[in-house]
């Protein structure tokens, strides 16, 4: 059976394209989808996404992916900042977590600066525009192989 992948955007990231080009690149959501489920069959890897502007939503993804998901590449927008019901429901499922950025969040205001997330996760990404979610794919399944999961 084959490995599985579920990719979480949080708010606002379904306006990409349209929200500032110099932070997020110009590249809709539905673009970078589509690259990363090319990304992840080159890697013989199943992926599933969503995408959700409501905390309670992503919280109930995240639970409902127990059992059947092997690792979440997460954006969580501004949630990052600042919901620890997001944090907590990422510690309580025990599946690893890679949360991704497409700005730099530690070049640009201060309050972006902190991740309440990123101490629950294995890692982050930021500041590589869409390129992180592919480089996310390839650390998580490379993360999974030594993990033996
Ligand atoms: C973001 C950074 C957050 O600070 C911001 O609120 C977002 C997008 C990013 O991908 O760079 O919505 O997560």
């Amino acid at each position: 059976m084959s490995r599985k992948l579920l990719v979480i955007n949080g708010p606002n990231l379904n306006l990409l394209g349209k929200r500032k080009a110099e932070h997020y690149g110009s590249l809709t959501l539905e673009t970078i989808e589509d690259k990363l489920r090319h990304t992840a069959e080159d890697a013989g890897l199943e992926i599933a996404f969503f995408q959700s502007n409501h905390e309670g939503e992503i919280i109930d993804r995240l639970h409902s992916a127990m059992g059947s998901v092997d690792g979440i590449i997460m954006n969580p927008g501004a949630f990052t900042h600042y919901s620890v019901a997001i944090r907590d429901a990422i510690e309580a499922i025990q599946i690893p977590v890679i949360e991704v950025h497409l700005s730099n969040i530690h070049a640009r205001e201060s309050f972006r600066h902190k991740s309440v997330i990123a101490p629950v996760c294995i890692g982050q990404i930021a500041g590589l525009k869409d390129y992180g979610y592919y480089a996310a794919v390839h650390a998580l399944n490379e993360f999974l192989d030594r993990d033996g999961a």
